[in-house]
């Protein structure tokens, strides 16, 4: 019985996954792999080192970080239990920043250093309605700068992925910015948010209501038209920010408009989780519908004091890698291989084979018929694989110590020795 893979899981299959137009160092690699290897070089340039943390937490981190009102500990969480474990229920990671910084205060690597420059990619679990662009298993690509209130690290987390979207080709993208102030100037907000909504709440809808009691900043999130236009009229964040924190995010604008990266400060970027002070920003992309969010991310200067940590800024950002993909979709055809090796009776099998590996060993794609074949449905396959050559070993070609390359284009073919072939299918001999 074929039980069909989990709801809301996506399985990478290859020809969505190679590129065409490959430049020389992305040759033969998948866009995932190109997009992962690009990450991992901007992060290197950045300054950022590789954490990895388990797939699963207690679940009572992500209540304590995450938040209480999140949507993702309100209904999104895949939760499970040992019942020998006196510390409660796990919970699959549905983000990677509670474990990051769980991980460098448990560790004790504020002993050896104050700041730490994190980067992250790997599975992350949500139990969403699935859509296109959102999945229950998805992956998450990310940073986290811990240790340092600097606005320069808000904008380099920011510069940071602009790079990583650059790179991987994605060019119709936006970021918004905004501040949603500190544990200073917030709780006045709150309240003058709270004074304005209450004198319509019966107008907004069922959703905004419950936001109103559980988080009154999430209403700038809602997706009602009526709403939309009602939250334009609030108060805003930034204009009832404290002095501090309007310098702060001055600081953010300016080194992002040094680094040229576009911008737009936005009010309604509040974010869904309950970590973030000052800084929150998110990257959007058009080529996505719905779930347009490539990213998201911000500033959490009390996270990690609330964690039994030292008292510290910290701020980061994390992708959704199917998105970016999405995002990078159009620039995917397979990338040929090199050679394909054809036997003309099944007793050249053998030979074809150990040609085959002398060339794979020597830098060479390719590939053969693994079904014992006949020579013509051998040579249909070598055409459908798009193979530049097609490498045939016959009774002659054996008994002559040589085999015959055929230009699948149509550039005729001819018999030479292996080593010579290796040359010709390299480029070093025309
Ligand atoms: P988030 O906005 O919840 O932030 O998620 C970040 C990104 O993950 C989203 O912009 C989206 O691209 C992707 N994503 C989220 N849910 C799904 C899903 N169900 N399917 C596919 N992709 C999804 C965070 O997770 C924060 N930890 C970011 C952060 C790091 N803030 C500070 N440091």
């Amino acid at each position: 019985m074929n039980l069909g893979a989990p709801e809301g899981t996506k399985d990478i299959l290859p020809p969505q996954a190679e590129i065409a137009n490959p430049e020389e160092k992305w040759r033969n690699t998948g866009l995932y792999q190109k997009l992962e290897g690009v990450a991992r070089e901007a992060f290197r340039r950045f300054g950022y080192e590789e954490i990895r943390t388990p797939l699963f937490e207690y679940t009572a981190l992500f209540h304590k970080t995450s938040g209480e009102t999140s949507d993702i500990v309100q209904k999104e969480m895949f939760t499970f239990g040992d019942p020998e474990d006196k510390k409660g229920t796990y919970s699959l990671r549905p983000e990677l920043t509670p474990g990051t910084i769980r991980a460098v205060i448990d560790e004790g690597l504020f002993a050896k250093r104050s700041t730490w420059k994190l980067w992250y990619f790997g599975p992350a679990f949500r139990k969403e309605r699935p859509q296109k662009g959102r999945y229950r298993q998805f992956h998450q690509l990310g940073v986290e700068a811990i240790g340092a209130s600097d606005p320069l690290l808000d904008a380099e987390t920011m510069i940071l992925f602009a790079d990583i979207l650059g790179g991987a080709g994605v060019k119709a993208w936006k970021l918004r910015i905004n501040s949603i102030g500190c544990a200073a100037c917030r709780p006045a907000y709150r309240e003058k948010l709270k004074d304005a909504v209450r004198a319509d709440l019966p107008s907004y809808c069922e959703d905004c209501r419950k936001r109103f009691e559980r988080n009154v900043f999430r209403i700038f999130d809602c997706k009602v038209e009526a709403d939309i236009a009602k939250a334009a009229k609030l108060p805003t964040a930034l204009e009832h920010a404290c002095d501090a924190c309007k310098a702060h995010m001055k600081g953010v604008e300016l080194a992002l408009r040094a680094a040229e990266v576009p911008y737009r400060v936005d009010p309604r970027i509040v974010r869904g989780l309950d970590y973030y002070t000052r800084t929150v920003y998110e990257f959007t992309s058009s080529k996505l519908g719905s779930q347009d969010a490539v990213a998201g991310g911000g500033r959490y200067d009390t996270l990690v004091k609330d964690m039994g940590g030292p008292d510290v800024g910290s701020v980061g950002f994390a992708a959704g890698v199917e998105r970016i993909l999405l995002a990078m979709e159009g620039q995917g055809t397979s990338t040929p291989i090199d050679f394909f090796a054809v036997a003309v009776t099944e007793a050249e099998r053998p030979a074809i084979f150990q040609a085959a590996t002398v060339l794979r060993r020597a830098g060479l794609s390719g590939d053969m018929d693994y079904e014992g074949r006949s020579m013509n449905a051998q040579m249909r396959k070598a055409n459908k694989s798009g193979s530049r050559f097609a490498l045939i070993i016959g009774p002659d070609e054996l008994a002559q110590g040589v085999v015959t390359l055929k230009d699948m284009a149509g550039h005729g073919e001819r018999k030479v020795a292996l080593d010579e072939a290796r040359a010709i299918l390299k480029g070093e001999k025309p």
